[in-house]
């Protein structure tokens, strides 16, 4: 887990500070990794969520914390320019909509801040549906 948040921070300071400005193939992998992870974290989550493993307040901790910092990251990994270049499934109306999609993924953080403070069982399970719901209602806009 730590060496995943120190890879995000990694690839989002990289993109932060321009070293990867205009290449487009290097957001588009960045991206795409990230989205990886995010996809992880869920299946991690999932059987907890569906009661098939017991609740474990510390991975629901790292998991939502991962996930918030992650979602953090979503605005800066599609700048201009970056709307191809690579296999990528990012629709254009990222472009002609930053800000829509700027709100979507602050949904996601805040999700994985829910996550991140759940106590309980019932709380998780609450929190992870309103996780798995920002993921369906950002990819039916904005991914191909
Ligand atoms: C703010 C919008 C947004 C949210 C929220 C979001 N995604 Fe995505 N996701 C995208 C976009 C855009 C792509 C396509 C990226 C590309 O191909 O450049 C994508 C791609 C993916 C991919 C494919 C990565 C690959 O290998 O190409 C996975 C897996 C994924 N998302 C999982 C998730 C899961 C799970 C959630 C919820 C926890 C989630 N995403 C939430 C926008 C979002």
């Amino acid at each position: 887990m730590r060496l995943l948040l120190t890879l995000v921070l990694l690839i989002t300071n990289g993109v932060a500070s321009g070293a990867l400005a205009q290449d487009s193939l290097a957001y588009i992998e960045a991206r795409k990794q990230i989205m990886k992870f995010v996809g992880g974290e869920m299946r991690r989550l999932g059987p907890m969520a569906q009661g098939r493993v017991d609740f474990n307040a510390d991975i629901v901790q790292l998991s939502g914390q991962s996930l918030a910092v992650m979602a953090s990251s979503y605005p800066l990994l599609f700048p201009p320019g970056t709307k191809s270049g690579g296999r990528t499934q990012a629709a254009p109306l990222i472009f002609d909509d930053p800000k829509g999609f700027a709100e979507k993924a602050a949904e996601l953080r805040m999700a994985g801040e829910l996550v991140q403070q759940a106590q309980s069982s019932e709380q998780f399970q609450r929190a992870f549906s309103s996780l798995a719901a920002t993921c369906k209602s950002c990819h039916s806009q904005y991914r191909n």
